[in-house]
């Protein structure tokens, strides 16, 4: 099996994690988003909550399966017996970022390969914040999130008022 593992906060995941997913799941007889436990980050939705958003939002996709995971993204992706980690990048300036985790985590263990997908062009401007900041300001957050979480985002919000 050809294994990869898709990591991140995805608090909540957006239009963007789905196209990265979506394409990947095209390349990998598998692939795992693994949502990070224990983020330094003080996330909207709890890691269950951030799951199941996932998993509803790829419930077409019969290779996809979503799971929490804490520690070493490295030490996750060898108990998956998977050597590669996929990552998007949006923008140029998430490339110097996203180059010292790869380096990082090749330093950490040396057969890890983090592969990165270029996120598509209509999606390069959305980040999990900014789609919490227009929900919080009662804009709208079609085709910034999956159709099937909008209004798991919306209550959330509204409990949170
Ligand atoms: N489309 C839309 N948004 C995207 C995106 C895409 N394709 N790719 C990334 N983003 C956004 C996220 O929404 C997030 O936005 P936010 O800051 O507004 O919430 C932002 O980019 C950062 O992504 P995030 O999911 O927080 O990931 P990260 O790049 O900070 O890394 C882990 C998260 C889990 C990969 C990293 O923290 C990790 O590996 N942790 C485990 C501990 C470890 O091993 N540490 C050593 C690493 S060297």
């Amino acid at each position: 099996m050809n294994i990869a593992i898709y990591p991140g906060s995805f608090d909540p995941i957006t239009c963007g994690h789905l196209d990265i997913i979506t394409r990947c799941s095209k390349l990998y007889d598998e692939v795992i988003v693994a949502v990070l436990n224990n983020s330094s980050k003080s996330p909207l939705f709890t890691t269950e909550e951030r799951i199941k958003l996932i998993e509803k939002s790829t419930a077409n996709l019969n290779n996809v399966r979503a799971e929490g995971f804490d520690g070493l993204l490295v030490e996750y992706a060898k108990s998956k017996n998977t050597h590669t980690i996929i990552k998007g990048l949006r923008a140029i300036s998430d490339f110097e970022y996203e180059f010292q985790m790869a380096l990082l985590n090749k330093k950490l263990s040396s057969e890890i390969e983090t592969l990165f997908m270029v996120t598509s062009e209509s999606h390069s401007y959305i980040s999990s914040s900014i789609v919490k900041e227009i929900a919080i300001l009662g804009g709208s957050v079609r085709d910034l999130v999956p159709d099937e979480i909008i209004c798991d985002l919306i209550q959330k919000i509204e409990k949170r008022r």
